[in-house]
């Protein structure tokens, strides 16, 4: 596989809503309740997304081509918490690309960035997505709450915390 790398998403051109919108409906394949309502869905969320968090929308590149992408907003009302905190609003690695190693880089890019300005991270995660809450267990998010389908989880940020749990426990 080319070289993976992190980048900050510099603006939403339609040729790229396009792009994330693919890997988007792609990366969801075989769990379209959680993906939601199909490509007009997907295009309204991405938009809000990128106005909400534009700062904190990172995406994976491998070689010159999108893999999969990470929304990270520091400036989140949760209503659960009573209070501001970070938020992951979506996170998605495109299905041909899965498994790879790329969610953990755009993840641990995403705590090195929620680290600067909140001490918690919330986000929701749907009940039957076994393998995504494994993978934010794995750095130290915790099953909090459920509303409907989708499960709460929330972690807490120290300055020095990025990498996952098992990864910190062996050095
Ligand atoms: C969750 C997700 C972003 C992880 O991205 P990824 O690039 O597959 O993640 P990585 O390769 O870095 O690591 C995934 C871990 O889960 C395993 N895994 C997850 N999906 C896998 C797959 N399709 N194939 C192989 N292994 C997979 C890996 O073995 C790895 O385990 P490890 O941490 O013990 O090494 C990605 O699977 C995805 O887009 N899922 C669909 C959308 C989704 O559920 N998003 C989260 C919603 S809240």
């Amino acid at each position: 596989m080319a070289r993976v790398t992190i980048e900050r998403l510099e603006r939403l051109d339609q040729e790229t809503l396009e792009k994330l919108i693919g890997i988007y409906m792609r990366g969801y394949e075989g769990m379209r309740e959680y993906g939601g309502e199909g490509v007009g869905y997907a295009k309204r969320y991405l938009r809000w997304c990128w106005e909400k968090a534009k700062d904190g929308f990172f995406i994976a590149k491998v070689g010159d081509e999108i893999a999969g992408f990470i929304v990270c907003d520091d400036d989140w009302y949760s209503k659960y918490e009573g209070r501001t905190v970070g938020a992951i609003h979506e996170f998605v690695v495109d299905r041909r690309f899965q498994g790879h190693g790329i969610g953990h880089r755009l993840m641990e890019k995403c705590l090195e960035y929620l680290k600067k300005h909140n001490d918690r991270i919330e986000l929701w995660v749907g009940e039957k997505n076994e393998n995504a809450m494994k993978f934010y267990e794995e750095y130290g998010f915790r099953r909090v709450g459920q509303s409907g389908i989708w499960v709460r989880m929330v972690k807490d940020v120290r300055k020095e915390d990025t990498g996952p749990e098992k990864m910190k426990e062996v050095v």
